[in-house]
């Protein structure tokens, strides 16, 4: 078996050794396999499933990647504790800073950036507003990126790309105000596609691999990544074995192909054994796909034994799933303080609205609006130009937005991330007879028609 040195590419090496490979179908399947064994390998081999007898398997495959040595063996002044926490996922438009700071408020254990994409970030400008501390970088036009010192702890940037290059630099950028850097390998949008960024990073897993080399070469934070899972099970384990032979701290699986549609069940039988080979490595697995906070945690870490679970419509729908004592009313306690940090922070209106309209009421006991109330409230938000026509239409006060931002900003910096058990905090809340969850039969998606259920309706 031949036993790999690891060395540490530049970024402008992985580039060149990207450029290599895109251009090398010469070689034989068993000459990539062959070369896997160097960390900068042939990375198209595939399990390709042949019962060729000169092939080695897929479990093969998988065993030798295990046993070679972590490629970028680091240790970082700041680690990032991945395990048991309710996490905030990337969410392109959703995952903004006022839905960061408030799942951190109600108890997210880290927060995902939605994913920004490289050339979108090199060569902004970093501003930071001396009155609320917010950093922003911008090209001019609009916030690219909007950060609050607070959130720093908890807070993984996750960078759209498809170049080893442009991702450290585009990681280099933001580095000095995040935690960790998160590769995106799950968006299946046609954009992703086109880009090859997102999704389409599973198919060139050389340039995959290359970008988290890079990432890890050169960034002095955790580096992590999100993939989705392949059409088959073997050929997804033998490319997680690789991706996590690399150092990253952090391997989070949308348990859905890149086919499926987010109304498919997610694939958590798929998840266990990712699981395991992730703690071979010592490396925590995140399981994300349709989680819904407390009404299915225990059946997701009892069914994969993931370490954490990643949440993403479940909190763009309620921010405050995170409480270990159960979601709270959206309209009573959740809009005011979004409006708040709205108000305060200049989050865009277009935004605001936008998240405004994602939220959904939750049944009784955690709200009484009647249907009637619901639609008036959806109708103010459609109708609304500015937060402060909302909070009117709403009967909402925003003349304390300052007390109530500082309030929350407070809350978050008192927490002690390194300790935070979430699973132990929703025991306890559960012993102290503290728990009001929504009823566990509610189908969040069962009415979709924003005017239905929600505080307003999304405009296209
Ligand atoms: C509005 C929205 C935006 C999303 N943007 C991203 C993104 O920027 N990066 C990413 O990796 N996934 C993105 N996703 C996918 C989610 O992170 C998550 O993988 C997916 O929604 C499945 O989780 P869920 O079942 O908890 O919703 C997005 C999902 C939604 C709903």
């Amino acid at each position: 078996m031949a036993v790999a040195t690891a060395r540490s590419p530049s970024p402008a090496g992985a580039v060149r050794e990207v450029k290599r490979l895109k251009t090398d179908h010469t070689s034989t399947p068993s000459q990539q396999v062959q070369s896997q064994s160097t960390p900068i390998a042939s990375d198209n081999a595939q399990p390709n499933g042949s019962d060729d007898s000169d092939q080695p398997n897929e479990a093969e495959l998988v065993e030798e990647q295990m046993s070679l040595p972590i490629e970028f063996p680091k240790t970082y002044e700041n680690e990032l504790n991945y395990r048991d926490k309710l996490v905030l996922a990337p969410m392109v438009r959703t995952g903004t800073l006022p839905t960061r700071l408030l799942s951190l408020y109600y108890g997210a254990g880290l927060v995902w950036s939605p994913e920004v994409v490289d050339k979108a970030i090199i060569g902004s400008e970093r501003t930071v507003d001396p009155v609320t501390g917010v950093i922003t970088y911008h090209k001019g036009q609009g916030p690219i990126f909007s950060t609050h010192p607070v959130e720093k702890p908890y807070l993984i940037f996750q960078i759209g790309s498809s170049d080893p290059e442009l991702a450290v630099k585009a990681a280099q950028i933001v580095q000095q105000d995040v935690s960790g850097i998160d590769l995106n390998c799950g968006c299946p949008k046609p954009f992703s596609t086109h880009s090859g960024m997102g999704a389409a990073l599973l198919s060139t897993p050389d340039i995959l691999l290359n970008i988290l080399r890079a990432l890890l070469d050169s960034i002095p934070l955790p580096i992590s990544c999100k993939i989705r899972l392949l059409p088959t099970q073997p050929s997804t384990l033998f490319l997680v074995s690789r991706i996590i032979r690399t150092g990253i701290r952090n391997l989070t699986v949308h348990c859905r192909t890149r086919d499926m549609r987010p109304a498919e069940r997610a694939l958590w039988e798929r998840l266990a054994d990712i699981v395991a080979l992730g703690k071979r490595r010592g490396l925590p697995v995140i399981c994300n796909g349709d989680g819904d906070g407390w009404t299915n945690w225990e059946k997701i870490r009892t069914e994969t034994n993931a370490d954490s679970v990643m949440l993403a419509r479940a909190a763009e729908r309620n921010p405050s799933v995170f409480l270990p004592t159960g979601p709270v009313c959206n309209m009573t306690e959740v809009v005011p303080k979004l409006l708040a940090i709205a108000k305060h922070t200049n989050n865009p209106w277009g935004n605001t609205k936008f998240l405004l309209t994602q939220f959904k009421a939750s049944p009784p006991p955690i709200s009484n609006m009647s249907k009637q109330e619901r639609k008036q409230a959806a109708e103010i938000v459609s109708k609304s130009k500015t937060v402060e026509q909302v909070a009117e239409g709403l009967k909402i006060p925003i003349d304390n937005v300052k007390d109530v931002f500082d309030a929350i900003v407070k809350k978050i910096a008192q927490r002690d991330r390194a300790d935070t058990n979430i699973w132990e905090e929703r025991h306890e809340a559960k012993v102290n007879g503290q728990v009001i969850d929504e009823p566990a039969t509610v189908d969040g998606e069962a009415e979709v028609d924003g005017f239905e259920v929600g505080v307003g309706q999304a405009q296209s």
